[in-house]
């Protein structure tokens, strides 16, 4: 058994994961394991930009932290923790200012000042930006700053489970993809950033590889998922691959038309329109298609034809280049089709915000980013507010566990039996999965997506979301069987696929499950059946775990005070 030892370890080489590290730095030992060369994760995808109040003026008013607080509350319909909201806000301007440092090359005005363009349900325009690749801008700068603080870089290393002596982690067992491997790595800090969950859909904006490897590690360790019926839809997502089309062009100016050339927006959002939230925004354009007034019963469009050729190529040009080589459609002449689609998990591991931060219910065990829930975000995400949680959040992880360190608990007969547990559990899976004889990964991952995309959409209701709890044990009872080829080890990509469903399938059951039990509208979450927000019994968070073979849904307050509670409107 190959065993790596570190002060703490990360899982994931997003921004989220790159930002702890170099928190960590300087004083610990410190180490990243990637199931993708990090350049490569899904960071690198965001587009349209990065929330902070920067002084901009609208109408008289000036915009400031507490506004930028004030939008993502009543953007997130009230189930965000409102004291954790006030820091994101708060440090925001901060961290743009560390990154420009780092040589962050965001947009500028003519001036030299950063640019900032508006944003769905943002009072200001508060979304710096560089171009429309504003994400693989601030991952090549924060993994630079990796690079230059010496963080040692595990390439290519799948998170299989992790290794927990009474209530602390002692570490995780990961599979070298390039060697086939098993190595453990042995700490008392690990940090959970391996992003969301979105490929539990089939149409989505996320990477293949978002596939909750973190948050499934932290179910099957015992560690409740917090929020997960809140899963963001995207408006703007290409027809067809349901590649990100970023609310970055409705912020430049881009209108959204149905097939009789409406501006159906003006029906929902008569003052925000296109740049109303993605919850409103989606579900319009989906009553539009339902109600037959979308092309093919299937788009809409997304016009950026009158913003002329001179913006589009200096403010969107990897939109005109994505929908010219997927759509076959020049933004500049056309308009682009586009369907809502997946795109963000609101919910992920419950952690902590007060005392360690972001720290889990398994002590040293901490999650960032969209695989944690702390909960900034509610029940509906405003766009530009996920990159700035990464980083952050990532100081503030990191600060939590420099706070802790050194307190070595564990004796090291503990931890071997541990270790040699899990080693020899994950050896027997794998045995087992060989010597099965039933459903191939792919049969079982698409009959989950097919029914996620079907029953747990943008319009939810009871009958469709029991069809998907029921379609999703039958997934489960699949997955026991499941055949793949496990002798050959290396680069073995069934493996991988197989390991990675081990997690979608469980965390797919927790959204379908917590969206069944939740009987309100709210957000992103939005009941046919419950069309109305019921803050009387639902203004709480759902925390899901497994008993034995059951979900049992558990519920925990949410943080109010700052704001007062009101009906949205936009
Ligand atoms: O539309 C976008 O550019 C996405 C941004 C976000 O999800 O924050």
């Amino acid at each position: 058994m190959k065993v790596e030892e570190f002060d703490a370890l990360i899982v994931g080489g997003g921004l989220s994961g790159l930002r702890v590290a170099i928190e960590l730095a300087d004083t610990m030992n410190v180490a990243i394991i990637s199931k993708v060369y990090p350049l490569r994760s899904h960071s690198g995808a965001a587009q349209g930009g990065i929330n902070a109040s920067l002084g901009n003026t609208e109408a008289g008013k000036k915009d400031s932290p507490k506004s930028h607080a004030y939008d993502t509350v009543y953007g997130s319909d009230y189930l965000a923790d409102q004291d954790a909201v006030m820091v994101l806000a708060e440090e925001a301007p901060k961290i743009v200012i560390e990154l420009e440092s780092m040589g962050a090359p965001f947009s500028r005005l003519d001036s030299g000042l950063i640019a900032q363009r508006p944003f769905g349900g943002a009072g200001f325009p508060r979304t710096c930006y560089a171009g429309d690749r504003t994400g693989h801008a601030l991952l090549h700068t924060v993994y630079e700053q990796c690079i230059r603080k010496g963080v040692k870089f595990f390439d290519e290393f799948f998170l299989v489970d992790l290794i927990k002596v009474g209530n602390n982690i002692a570490g995780l067992v990961s599979l070298d993809i390039a060697s086939g491997e098993l190595v453990v790595f042995r700490l008392e800090s690990v940090v959970l950033a391996t992003g969301g969950f979105g490929r539990i859909y089939k149409r989505s904006t996320n990477a293949i590889i978002n596939t909750g490897d973190g948050l499934g590690a932290a179910f099957r360790a015992g560690i409740p998922m917090q929020d997960c019926e809140f899963v963001q839809f995207h408006p703007t997502t290409l027809y067809g691959t349901n590649i990100l089309m970023t609310e970055g062009a409705r912020g430049e100016g881009g209108y959204l038309f149905n097939k009789n050339q409406e501006r159906f927006m003006s029906k929902v959002a008569p003052k925000a329109m296109e740049l109303a939230p993605r919850d409103i925004v989606a579900r319009a354009i989906d009553t539009e298609i339902l109600e037959g007034r979308g092309f093919d019963d299937s788009y809409v469009h997304l016009d950026l034809t009158h913003l002329g050729k001179e913006k589009i190529m200096e403010r969107l040009p990897g939109i005109r280049e994505i929908s010219m080589y997927f759509a076959g459609v020049d933004p500049i002449e056309k308009p682009i089709p586009v369907q809502p689609g997946q795109h963000y998990s609101m919910g992920g591991i419950a952690s902590k915000y007060k005392g360690d931060f972001g720290e889990t219910p398994l002590e040293g065990l901490y999650s960032i980013g969209e695989t944690s829930c702390i909960s900034v975000h509610g029940a509906n995400r405003l766009g530009g507010n996920s990159l700035l949680e990464t980083i952050v959040f990532g100081r503030y992880v990191g600060r939590a566990i420099l706070k802790k360190n050194k307190q070595k608990k564990l004796t090291a007969s503990d931890v071997k039996k541990a270790e040699s547990n899990v080693f020899k559990s994950i050896e027997n899976l794998f045995s087992s999965w060989s010597e099965n004889t039933g459903k191939k990964p792919v049969e079982i991952r698409n009959a989950m997506k097919n029914t996620m995309d079907v029953n747990v959409g943008v319009y939810r209701e009871a009958t469709r979301l029991k069809q998907a709890v029921e379609d999703l044990q039958q997934v489960q009872k699949d997955f026991k069987t499941m055949h793949i080829e496990t002798h050959e080890r290396k680069f073995n990509f069934g493996l991988i696929r197989a390991l990675e469903l081990r997690s979608m399938v469980d965390i797919a059951e927790v959204t379908a499950v917590a969206a069944l039990w939740r009987k309100e509208s709210r957000g992103a979450h939005f009941r046919t059946d419950y069309p109305t927000r019921d803050d009387k019994q639902f203004m709480v968070h759902s925390l899901v775990t497994r008993k034995k073979d059951e979900l049992v849904i558990d519920t925990k307050p949410v943080t109010l005070g700052l704001f007062e509670v009101k009906e949205r409107a936009y």
